[in-house]
């Protein structure tokens, strides 16, 4: 087979001591709204979400107002669609599966608020026994920035179907159904990031990783208070059981 592995990328958020960055991240939703939300959904994460990124609550009402959301039956019975408020989840492009399938030519684009984690495999032994002490969770925004930044023309002896796209990294086959979505320059940056699809691809990886898993940097803060204070409280364990057992021996 042609299949590759996904390359190692540095993260802000990797190791015991990792925090997003959130300039990226705001670069990430930049990504995503601009290209990715075109067929992706994102229906774990509400507007109101995005105050995690560093936005004001105005900034989330009018990021939310930006958008269409059915609002359901009115007391007619009729559909009416408003805009959004930050209660609201980020919706589908499209109005329903079969629509979406359609328009891809059978391979509905599918959500990509828990992609980071979906696509995070396990390294093997004896890789994952460390993994387990550096909190490895790299594994799925490398998958997807390779995924991003990795077609090709294909090999002359691989027979890639119509309406699909040769992809080494991808990890259930040699093409998938969507076309690379990002060309340099396609998203504008004000922070004076290089407009790159490298650059973009990482981009909206850690923005992914963030829908995946918005408590990482509080779950590896507080993992790493716990384990002091278990150290300590073993240590004062320790003394007072020679304490208590002093005199017997
Ligand atoms: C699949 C990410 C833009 C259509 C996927 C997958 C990921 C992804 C991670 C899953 C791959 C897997 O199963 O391992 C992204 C990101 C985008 C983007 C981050 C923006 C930078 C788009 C756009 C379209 C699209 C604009 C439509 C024009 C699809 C389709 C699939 C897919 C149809 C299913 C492919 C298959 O299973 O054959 N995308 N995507 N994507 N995406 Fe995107």
């Amino acid at each position: 087979t042609h299949s590759k592995e996904p390359h190692q990328l540095k993260w802000s958020f990797a190791g015991p001591f990792g925090t997003y960055d959130l300039q990226q991240l705001q670069r990430g939703l930049k990504v995503y709204t601009n290209v990715c939300s075109a067929c992706h959904s994102l229906k774990y994460i509400a507007f109101r979400n995005l105050e995690a990124l560093g936005y004001s609550e105005a900034q989330v009402k009018s990021f939310a107002a930006e958008y269409t959301i059915e609002g359901g039956p009115d007391d007619a019975g009729d559909m009416f669609d408003r805009p959004g408020i930050p209660a609201d989840y980020f919706p589908s492009p499209y109005p329903n599966a079969e629509a979406a399938a359609f328009a891809n030519g059978g391979a509905a684009p599918p959500d990509l608020s828990l992609m980071a984690k979906a696509r995070a495999a396990h390294r093997g032994f004896p890789r994952f026994v460390f993994d387990i002490f550096t909190m490895y969770a790299e594994g799925g925004p490398d998958y997807i920035a390779a995924l991003l930044t990795g077609y090709e023309e294909a090999p002359h002896d691989v027979q890639v179907t119509e309406g699909t796209y040769y992809n080494p990294y991808f990890l259930a086959g040699n093409a998938l159904a969507m076309a690379p979505p990002l060309t340099d320059g396609i998203v504008t940056y004000d922070d004076g990031t290089p407009e790159t699809v490298q650059q973009y691809a990482k981009d909206v990886s850690a923005f992914l990783m963030w829908t995946a898993e918005p408590h990482l940097t509080e779950r590896k803060s507080l993992g790493f208070k716990v384990i002091i204070f278990l150290l300590i409280f073993s240590g004062l364990l320790y003394l007072t059981k020679k304490a208590v057992w002093s005199r017997v021996d």
